[in-house]
C-alpha cells in the first residue's frame, strides 16, 4: 500500500506527480520532496515558496522541514531568504548527525555551500499584496497577520512501508523578521514514524506549537487509534484546552496517515481543504464541512469549486 496526504488543495498537482512515482515503487523521500517543490515553485500560492507573502520589512522568509520516518532523521530551516526550494535544503540537513535545524544566514550559508538554487522569492504580485495591506491597515488601523495564510504539510507512505513528512511555508504575512512558526518544528508542524504513521499541521504556528499537535496525533495512532479519530481527538481536545485557558484558539488543521495508508483530517475552521491519494484512491481534494451539530464531515470538491479556486488565485490583482 502507498499513499500521500497534504494540507490544502494547492498540493493536488504535486500529489498526482507523487502518485505516478509511488505507483512505480518510487520512495517516500523523493515523492514528498517532489510534491512540496511543486507547491514551492508555483508563484500564485501566496503562503509557500516563490510568491510567498513577505514579512513586515517586505522580505520573504521561509520555513521548511523534512523527516524520515524510518530513521527519525529530521532536517529543518527557519527564516531562510533567497533560496528556491527550502524543503530540499531541509532534506539535505536531515542527512547529517548534527546541525539539523539552521536558521537565517546559517541556513543560507549551508544552502550556498551545497549548491542549492538561489532565487529572489519576492514576486511583483506579493509586493502588491504588501502594499495593499499597508493601505488597508492605515484605513482600518488593525493589522491581522494571519489572514491569507496556508502552510503545505504532508505525510507520505511508500510501497516498502517507509514514511516521510515534510512542510514548507512563508509563515504569517507581515510577521516580524526572524519569526519562525510551527512548520519546521518537529512534533508541532510535522512528525512521522514509519512504525506508526505521521501527521502535519497548518494554522497559527504560535498555537499549534503550544500543543505539539502533530506528535500528539502520532502518539494516539501508536495507541491503536485510526488516523481520523486521532486527528479529531487531538484537535478537539487542544482547541478546548486553549479556549478554556486563554479564551481563544488559533486556526488549526491537521492531516494524518498511518502505515497502512489509512488517513484522517481534523480542523477547527470552516473552509479547510486537503488532498489525498492512495493505491486505492485517485488524487482527490476534499473540503471539510460541519453539520448543524458541529460534527465535521468531508465532501469531494466540485469542479466549480476547483475552477473558482484556481481563478481566484490567479486573478489580476489591483494595487490600491
Ligand atoms: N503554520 C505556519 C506558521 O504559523 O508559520
Amino acid at each position: 500500500m502507498y499513499g500521500i496526504i497534504a494540507t490544502w488543495r494547492m498540493a493536488l498537482k504535486g500529489i498526482s506527480q507523487a502518485d505516478a512515482l509511488l505507483k512505480k515503487n518510487g520512495n517516500a523521500k523523493v515523492a514528498i520532496e517532489t510534491v512540496i517543490k511543486a507547491v514551492e515553485d508555483f508563484e500564485f500560492y501566496k503562503s509557500v515558496g516563490y510568491g510567498g507573502l513577505p514579512n513586515e520589512d517586505m522580505e520573504v522568509e521561509l520555513d521548511a522541514a523534512f523527516m524520515d520516518g524510518d530513521t527519525l532523521d529530521v532536517g529543518c530551516v527557519g527564516a531562510i531568504k533567497d533560496y528556491a526550494n527550502p524543503v530540499s535544503i531541509a532534506r539535505k540537513l536531515s542527512t547529517y548527525p548534527v546541525n539539523n535545524f539552521l536558521v537565517g544566514q546559517g541556513a543560507e550559508k549551508f544552502a550556498h555551500r551545497h549548491g542549492f538554487e538561489r532565487k529572489n522569492m519576492l514576486t511583483e504580485r506579493a509586493k502588491i499584496h504588501y502594499h495593499n495591506r499597508i493601505v488597508e491597515t492605515t484605513e482600518n488601523s488593525e493589522l491581522k497577520p494571519y489572514s491569507g495564510h496556508d502552510t503545505v504539510g504532508m505525510v507520505c507512505l511508500d510501497s516498502f512501508g517507509s514514511m516521510t513528512s515534510a512542510t514548507s511555508t512563508s509563515g504569517l504575512f507581515m510577521k516580524h523578521p526572524g519569526r519562525v512558526g510551527d512548520s519546521p518544528v518537529s512534533g508541532s508542524g510535522f512528525y512521522v514514524d514509519s512504525k506508526v504513521g505521521g501527521a502535519s499541521a497548518t494554522g497559527l504556528g504560535e498555537d499549534v506549537m503550544k500543543g505539539c499537535v502533530s506528535y500528539e496525533i502520532v502518539r494516539l495512532m501508536k495507541e491503536g487509534m485510526h488516523p481520523q479519530l486521532a486527528c479529531e481527538k487531538a484537535v478537539k481536545d487542544f482547541d478546548t484546552e486553549l479556549r478554556q485557558r486563554r479564551g481563544k484558539a488559533g486556526d488549526m488543521s491537521l492531516i494524518a496517515m498511518n502505515n497502512k495508508g489509512e488517513w484522517g483530517c481534523a480542523t477547527n475552521i470552516e473552509g479547510f481543504s486537503f488532498a489525498v491519494c492512495t493505491e486505492k484512491e485517485k488524487p482527490t481534494v476534499y473540503l471539510v464541512k460541519f453539520d448543524e451539530k458541529g460534527k465535521q464531515y468531508f465532501e469531494p470538491a466540485s469542479k466549480e469549486w476547483m475552477d473558482h479556486y484556481m481563478a481566484s488565485r490567479t486573478a489580476p490583482l489591483i494595487r490600491k
